[in-house]
């Protein structure tokens, strides 16, 4: 029987280490728990709030309803092909897992999105990506069930609407499911993509032409290592904002003040700015505020000293999108959703 607790603390979860209290809060490890939660909260009228990793997330205030803690896990070979291999993968499962079990099944696709926080069924919900991946060049399709109804959907790549951090279950499809499990579709020969400035940097450095699988992850490895803050050392979402996407009329104009200012060309009208260099250039990098800071290898990433109080988050939060607003007219958006 499903065991529902009240006024339950989710600060733990949470890879931050900032929270608030649950008003209901249940772990799921099986379908059944599942279902069982959807009649539970259906009866009392309650609205659900699902958790995966907590890595991309700040619970700012009292999550009204029940919070379904999401650990239904289990990765497997599902089938293969001559050149593909399909890996299925439940949700509740951490997303290195699935990430280590393709490489251990020398499988290639996954190899880039190494070291990322947090579950499968965030990967979809987020389209989680780094070094020039993202989790949609490899999605075959997924299984989320209806809160509602508790049938089961299945979601193609088109019905995801993926796009730079966003799908469907961040906008029209938000609250409406809870992704039951993944299906990605793997590369048995070497497909490497390697173009990402830092990898070919770090691959020269090592004098390696033609990496291995293993190299490539060792690269990742090394390069994350370096920038990104390990959460359980200290506390952190990853990259706090998105980058943004500005008109290439606007960054020409912009690179006459600031020659330097690095890109991503998206497309003939548009280019994407790291918005961690925009925030380096308003002096906030490695800047502490109260409990409160941005890491000093990774502007983009907001840390937790220890303690920190959520308005100490919004307050460092405001400050920042004001001063890269002032200095470069541009609106900074959170990549971390906040609760
Ligand atoms: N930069 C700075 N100062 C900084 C940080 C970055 O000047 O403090 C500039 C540099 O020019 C650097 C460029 O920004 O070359 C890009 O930096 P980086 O390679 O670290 O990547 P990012 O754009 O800051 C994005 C993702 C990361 C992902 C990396 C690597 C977003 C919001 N973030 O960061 O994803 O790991 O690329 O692909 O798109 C996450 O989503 O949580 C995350 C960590």
């Amino acid at each position: 029987m499903l065991q529902i607790e009240k006024n339950h603390d989710l600060t733990p979860y949470t890879t931050l280490r900032i929270g608030a209290a649950a008003e209901f809060f249940a772990v799921i490890k099986n379908k059944a728990d599942l279902l069982e939660a959807l009649t539970w909260a259906k009866e009392r009228q309650q609205p659900i709030f699902i958790l995966g990793g907590g890595s991309n997330v700040l619970i700012t205030k009292k999550v009204k309803g029940l919070v379904l803690k999401n650990e239904i896990t289990g990765c497997h070979v599902l089938k293969s092909s001559k050149n593909y291999t399909w890996l299925e993968a439940k949700s509740g499962e951490s997303w290195s897992k699935l990430v280590n079990f393709s490489v251990q099944q020398k499988l290639y696709g996954l190899e880039n999105l190494f070291l990322i926080y947090g579950t499968v069924g965030a990967a979809p919900v987020q389209n989680i990506g780094a070094y020039g991946v993202e989790f949609k060049d490899v999605f075959d399709h997924l299984v989320a069930i209806d809160l509602r109804t508790g049938r089961d959907k299945i979601f193609s790549l088109a019905d995801c609407h993926f796009a730079y951090r966003d799908s469907i279950f961040k906008r029209r499809a938000k609250g409406r499911y809870f992704i039951y499990s993944v299906v990605v579709k793997l590369r048995r020969q070497a497909v490497l993509k390697l173009d990402y400035g830092t990898i070919r940097e770090e691959l020269t450095k090592r004098r390696i032409k033609q990496p291995s699988l293993a190299e490539v992850i060792k690269v990742i490895q090394f390069i994350r290592n370096s920038k990104l803050p390990n959460p359980v050392v200290l506390p952190n979402a990853g990259s706090f904002f998105k980058n943004p996407e500005i008109s290439q009329a606007q960054f020409k104009l912009l690179s006459l003040t600031y020659p330097d200012m690095p890109k991503f060309i998206i497309s003939r009208s548009k280019v994407k700015i790291p918005a961690g260099w925009l925030i380096e250039q308003t002096g906030f990098k490695g800047q502490r505020l109260g409990s409160v800071g941005m890491h000093a290898q990774q502007a983009l990433v907001l840390v937790n000293y220890g303690q920190a109080q959520p308005r100490e988050v919004l307050a460092l939060v405001r400050k920042i999108s004001q001063a890269v607003k002032r200095q470069f007219a541009i609106d900074l958006e959170s990549e971390v959703n906040i609760i």
